[in-house]
């Protein structure tokens, strides 16, 4: 039998600076890496889509070069410095600030940029979906990605469809170890214990990819880069990318999308500091209330021979809008408590150094009797 060449789709993501704060890319910003995109892309890339969330700037490609490629990553590394070209002309907020290495080298891993890759030899139908977030950190992703692929209250499949009852491979990360890439590979249904154990700490244990037990196929990828890792300091949280392989041997669409129902508050909204409910939102969507709230979107597509169809967005259907004034409400219950006790992150979590400089102040005036 003939075997059909691999195709990767490739995410790379980042904030090169947007209008009136950290609320959208401008409309100039946006072209100008579409069109770098398009336009240095064309003999290395099949397709590719360009669009944002809140500010961050998310460029889809379908190549055969594999994940990690140099020349792809250095293509979009290329088309965000000629962004920051624009965003600076334009006096845009925080222009080049996910950029935080001088020059390429290898792989944009490691340099600012979010990236998640998927590589696979496509089935006859190969629907999958893209995710975008913005306000929060790759661990927003860990309840609904537990819900949908260990959890029959929410992925019926896993009772009904024989194709996905024998599970799901979780590979998840220990973030907090910066030296090099420290994972693990545990089994859902038998160690589903163990996984919920690893995933309710979102800011540490981050959901790397699933496998199907089944194909051993890769369902999902998702961007696991800490910022202020690389950077040693804040400078923006890390908003994270995902791709999602669907139906069939995987859950359903509306399998994968029901967790995000309940708008799980998240790390992330104003200074990266705070607790908020992630929103699911429209593409290209903007950030308002208290630089949040935290926010996801969600484009499915299908792609054939590395072609993509248009994207379908996800969230814009009538059902997410209650689920958005459901959001809303979290977001304003939990701000009414502003900086005190479970509304603002723990220490470890904030992401300005403020608070740390007021208590080695105070530390002298404190008296021990
Ligand atoms: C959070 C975020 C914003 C900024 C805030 C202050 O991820 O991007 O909430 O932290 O607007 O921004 P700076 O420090 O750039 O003035
Ligand atoms: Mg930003
Ligand atoms: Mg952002």
């Amino acid at each position: 039998m003939k075997t059909m060449a691999k195709i990767t789709l490739s995410i790379i993501k980042a904030d090169v600076g947007s209008i009136g704060g950290h609320l959208k890319p401008s409309q100039k910003l946006l072209q100008t890496v579409e069109n770098y995109i398009k336009t240095k892309g064309k003999n290395l890339i099949i397709d590719s889509y360009v669009g944002h969330t809140g500010d961050d700037i998310a460029i889809l490609s379908t190549h055969k070069k594999g994940i990690l490629n140099k020349e792809i990553h250095k293509l979009c590394w290329n088309a965000f410095l000629e962004g920051t070209k624009i965003a600076k002309k334009q006096g845009l907020y925080g222009a080049g600030q996910d950029l935080l290495k001088e020059s390429f080298s290898g792989n944009i891993k490691g340099m600012g940029p979010q990236v998640c890759e998927l590589e696979f030899e496509e089935r006859p139908a190969e629907p999958f979906l893209m995710f975008a977030a913005d306000k929060t950190e790759p661990g927003a992703y860990n309840l609904p990605l537990y819900l949908g692929f260990c959890d029959p209250m929410y992925s019926s499949g896993l009772i009904l469809s024989p194709e996905i009852k024998k599970g799901f491979k979780f590979r998840i990360m220990d973030v907090a170890y910066t030296t090099a890439e420290k994972t693990i590979e545990l089994v859902a249904p038998e160690e589903i214990y163990d996984i919920a154990a690893l995933l309710r700490d979102n800011s540490r244990f981050v959901v790397e990819s699933i496998w199907s037990r089944e194909a051993g196929e890769q369902a999902v990828a998702v961007s696991t880069t800490r910022l202020h890792n690389i950077a040693g300091k804040y400078v923006g949280k890390d908003d994270p990318v995902m791709l999602v392989r669907v139906q069939k041997n995987f859950p359903a669409t509306g399998e994968i999308l029901s967790p995000y129902a309940m708008s799980p508050y998240v790390a992330g909204f104003m200074r990266g500091s705070h607790w908020g409910p992630l929103m699911p939102v429209k593409k290209n969507s903007s950030i308002s209330f208290f630089d949040g709230p935290p926010s996801v979107s969600c484009l499915a597509f299908c792609v054939k021979n590395g072609k993509l169809t248009e994207p379908v967005d996800a969230f814009d259907h009538p059902f997410w809008d209650e689920v958005r004034k459901h959001s809303s409400k979290k977001a304003i219950e939990i701000r009414r408590q502003g900086f005190s006790g479970a509304a603002m992150l723990p220490m470890s979590e904030l992401e300005y150094t403020g608070v740390m400089e007021v208590l080695k102040k105070l530390e002298k005036r404190f008296k021990i009797k």
